[in-house]
């Protein structure tokens, strides 16, 4: 099962490495019988694949009625017609379920997709359609995102609550479409309802077509190192306490790795997670943040990493001692083991570049260990960069290139400037102890152009759709309503400066619009870096810098600028991405750090239809959840 030919379709080899891993109740790992299935259409490879997993299948009867289902799919035929059908077919089945784990000397109830933490991957080719029926059995609302599919035509399966869908409620089932276009790589799913992202999560890789190879060094093995954030409180119950509280959210009870915290933590030296390795190859480490409310520096010690591709993109191979990653980012790294025999830690830390906030600065801690080493010797430590190393973060940044010359938009349509960053408001509860802990008995909010986004109670989509009126409005401002100096000026002592409005407000573009948007980090309560995700798009991330942008000075890379979905933007700093509005629907920006979201930090793009099928959002499906 070991990689070695160029021309070896990629998802036949190693598969068992890649196999979704569960931790027992003792943190070891075994490997999971997996409940997917794969048709093929074409291709003898992909026969034997769908055979080979139809071998981890349950039992046959799954392996029946998912057959059925795809007979069903086909004759009602949703989407297909719309865009070219994938080369095959992906079927998987996701029950919403929850499970008893063990973690941190401490048991509790969480929130999984089948039982596993982290959750099954999902395996498809570049063309494929995927197909994931998604059954809740919990008591609490649900939906799944796929980040960074773009979803071209497919914006009901998007996934966002109250954005693109009403929450998939108990006992209900709602079967996520979409077909992968024109890209490939690393991704995440994760749950998009309040804070159940924390441990409902897992790996999206999208192999290239068959036949076509890596850009790089054929890779002896891939594995996925997922990063998460783990807490002993119940999520939903700590948004809801945190918001309640107006001041900021407690730290993680612990970074993990694989759902593993590694020998740091307390009662965990065995909850580690560990990857064998054999001396003198090349590893294809496909590294993704999952964590909620941390951006995270990932090393490994005494190895190189060279980034190849990030947020599913190609890039100019950039070697590094270390990568940043904010939440909903992913990087691919080669790590070449020629480094003595031995026992050596992969780390997981913190990158906080805000000022007064509290955080886990407890490293997670797994292993990359040679064939040969002593099982239990010590593990050499791995160097992470300090918590608030930016020149570290900037580093990583100025390798990012795509690999080859991009084709961004040089003419721009609309020019949008955003700011991102946090607020104080005035507390407005008769019990200010309770519920105005921020900064001067106020309550902590964030915003974009400084507007709180407020979630509305019914999906945008399908209000933008079906024409409903009332529940947002399309005045979301091209420019803050305010300029001043947003980096320095308005700090958080004076707490009337640093209000916001809040409102669902959306800006609409007309389909094809080539937009630049400039996010501007603001220092209202403090400077950080901002990891802003976009819905529905890649975007050419076409500049950044420190303190206000100003035009006259910066730097933009229109040659070979990396196409990213997330983008961390320098902690008192701005970013500048430029993408081409050509996916109708309705489309979430906002940061990635859950607590900011929860707070506002974010608006929605709607995309108009442009002419024919091929640019309009087709009707929604019949399933699609009810408020
Ligand atoms: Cu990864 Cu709107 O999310």
């Amino acid at each position: 099962m070991k990689a070695d030919k160029h021309n070896t379709p990629p998802q036949t080899l190693s598969f068992l490495h890649l196999l979704p891993y569960k931790n027992g109740e003792n943190g070891l790992i075994t490997l999971l019988k997996t409940p997917i299935s794969t048709t093929s259409t074409l291709h003898s490879q992909h026969f034997s694949l769908s055979l080979s997993l139809s071998l981890y299948m349950a039992n046959l009867a799954t392996l029946f009625t998912v057959l059925l289902s795809l007979l069903c799919y086909s004759q009602t035929g949703f989407g297909l017609v719309q865009w070219p059908g994938g080369t095959s077919t992906r079927f998987y089945d996701f029950k919403v379920q929850t499970m008893r784990v063990t973690k941190l000397c401490n048991t509790k109830e969480i929130v999984t997709i089948n039982g596993m933490f982290p959750g099954p991957v999902v395996y498809a080719q570049e063309d494929d359609r995927v197909i994931v029926k998604v059954t809740n059995e919990t008591p609490y609302n649900t939906t799944i995102h796929w980040h960074g599919i773009r979803q071209r035509l497919s914006c009901w399966s998007d996934g966002p609550s109250y954005i693109t869908q009403c929450p998939i409620q108990a006992g209900q089932t709602f079967t996520y479409e979409f077909t992968i276009v024109k890209q490939k790589g690393t991704l995440l799913w994760h749950a998009h309802v309040s804070w159940l992202r924390g441990t409902v999560y897992g790996a999206i890789v999208v192999y290239p077509k068959t036949g076509v190879p890596y850009p790089f060094k054929y890779p002896y093995e891939e594995h996925i190192i997922l990063l998460g954030e783990y807490w002993l409180k119940d999520l939903v119950q700590l948004e809801r306490q945190v918001l309640a509280s107006g001041g900021g959210p407690p730290p993680a009870n612990a970074f993990t790795i694989n759902g593993h915290p590694g020998p740091n933590y307390n009662c965990s030296k065995n909850d580690v997670y560990k990857i064998d390795v054999v001396p003198g190859k090349t590893y294809l480490l496909r590294v993704i943040n999952a964590g909620l409310n941390m951006e995270n520096f990932f090393a490994i010690a005494h190895h190189k990493l060279t980034i190849v591709e990030v947020d599913a993109e190609y890039t100019k191979p950039f070697t590094t001692d270390r990568v940043m990653l904010g939440p909903g980012q992913t990087i691919n790294v080669l790590v070449t083991t020629d480094q003595p025999i031995g026992k050596y830690s992969m780390a997981m830390g913190a990158y906080m570049s805000a000022k007064g906030v509290k955080f886990q600065n407890i490293s997670a801690i797994a292993y990359f260990q040679y064939l040969g080493a002593v099982p239990n010797s010590i593990a050499l430590p791995a160097q992470l960069p300090s918590f608030n190393d930016n020149l570290a973060v900037k580093t990583v940044m100025d390798g990012l290139r795509s690999l080859n010359p991009v084709n961004v938009s040089k003419e721009i349509d609309t020019n949008l400037f955003y700011t991102i960053g946090l607020n104080v408001q005035k507390c407005r509860s008769k019990t200010p102890k309770n519920n105005c802990q921020a900064t001067n008995n106020g309550v902590l909010a964030a915003s974009m152009n400084n507007i709180s986004f407020i979630r509305p109670n019914i999906s945008l989509l399908e209000a933008y759709y079906k024409k409903i009126n009332g529940y947002y409005t399309e005045d979301f401002p091209d420019v803050p309503l305010k300029f001043y100096d947003f980096v320095n000026g308005a700090p958080n002592n004076i707490p009337n400066d640093t209000q916001a409005l809040n409102g669902t407000r959306t800006k609409v573009l007309e389909y094809g619009t080539r937009v630049q948007v400039i996010l501007q980090d603001t220092g209202t309560v403090s400077t950080e870096n901002h990891p802003i995700h976009l819905h529905g798009f890649s975007f050419y991330v076409v500049g950044y810098g420190t303190g206000n942008y100003d035009p006259q000075t910066a730097n933009f890379n229109l040659v070979d600028p990396p196409y990213m979905n997330t983008i961390g933007v320098p902690v008192g700093g701005w970013a500048a991405i430029r993408f081409v509005a050509d996916n109708p629907g309705v489309w979430f920006m906002h940061c990635h750090l859950e607590i900011h979201l929860s707070w506002g930090l974010s608006m929605v793009f709607i995309v108009k239809n442009g002419h024919g099928e091929l640019e309009t959002l087709p009707h929604p499906p019949a399933d699609l959840p009810l408020c």
